[in-house]
């Protein structure tokens, strides 16, 4: 089983468009997977059609063992979702004093059986994201095609190695993911290159295309490749997904390309 978190604490770099169109690219190749939205924003939740105001249980209700995963996980169609609500946003607040609060999803999904379980992470580095980086073995870290894309990442990096120290041992980087690239801006690809070179073998060969079907995908409660499977979009995350189950579980994009040399 791989269990991945997508992660950056910097707002609107495309972790939940990678969040769902990963899950439902994976869900029809066949694979049992599960995602699970970590944010209160429920943009994942709603991404996928369901309304997280008619929620009667939500992940909220799974981390404070108030109903058991059953009760809260929906199935779409064959992809398995815990959603989220509003209810979520006072997690910090209430479970930050809970002994044990960093284990919360663990504990929650310890009996959870997939192939893949995919874990969308609010723009923080809060409680939810350390309980994220605490359950999960890998990490992909959406990052806008921009020159600023790396600002911030310093003190992700270093909440990854803390947890790795802390709390989970086994916890990897799969790698960088360059989201919302506009090839017509020589900007873009000099900022491509300049993560590439940063993260040296830690980037995702395939970037997300800048694409108006994926922005409006989830206002149709749709994945790209049920909303528009013939756009750029589809193209793109169908190519990151292809590129993402060649990685063994804990093996970097460097140490592939490595193998590959
Ligand atoms: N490749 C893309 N092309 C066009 N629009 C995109 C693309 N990726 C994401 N978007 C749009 O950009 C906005 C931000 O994307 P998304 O919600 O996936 O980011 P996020 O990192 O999850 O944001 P947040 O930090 O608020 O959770 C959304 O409106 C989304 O539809
Ligand atoms: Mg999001």
């Amino acid at each position: 089983m791989r269990k991945v978190a997508i992660s950056n604490q910097k707002g609107g770099v495309g972790k939940t468009t990678t969040a769902i169109n990963l899950s439902s690219w994976l869900h029809r190749k066949g694979f049992r997977v599960l995602a699970v939205d970590l944010d209160h924003q429920a943009n994942l939740t709603t991404g996928l059609g369901i309304n997280p105001a008619e929620l009667k249980m939500s992940v909220w209700d799974l981390l404070t063992s108030q109903a058991e995963f059953e009760e809260v996980a929906i199935d779409r169609a064959g992809l398995h979702v815990i959603p989220s609500n509003i209810k979520l946003s006072s997690a910090d607040l209430v479970l930050g004093g809970e002994v044990g609060r960093d284990y919360l999803l663990k504990q929650a999904l310890q009996h959870a059986d997939y192939d893949y379980i995919i874990i969308d992470c609010p723009p923080s580095l809060g409680l939810m994201t350390i309980n994220a980086f605490t359950f999960v073995n890998e990490l992909v870290i959406p990052v806008q095609s921009e020159f600023y894309a790396l600002q911030g990442l310093g003190s992700l990096l270093q909440a990854v190695e803390l947890t790795r120290q802390r709390l989970n041992p086994v916890l990897e980087i799969a790698g960088v993911l360059c989201t919302l690239f506009d090839g017509r801006k020589n900007l873009h690809k000099e900022a491509v290159e300049f993560i590439r070179n940063s993260f040296s073998g830690h980037v995702f060969e395939t970037v997300i295309r800048d694409n108006i079907a994926l922005a409006e995908a989830p206002s149709h409660g749709q994945s790209i490749f049920e909303y528009a499977p013939n756009s750029h979009g589809a193209e793109d995350y169908g190519r990151f997904g292809e590129e993402f189950i060649l990685l063994e579980e804990g093996i970097h994009v460097e140490e592939k390309a490595g193998e590959a040399d």
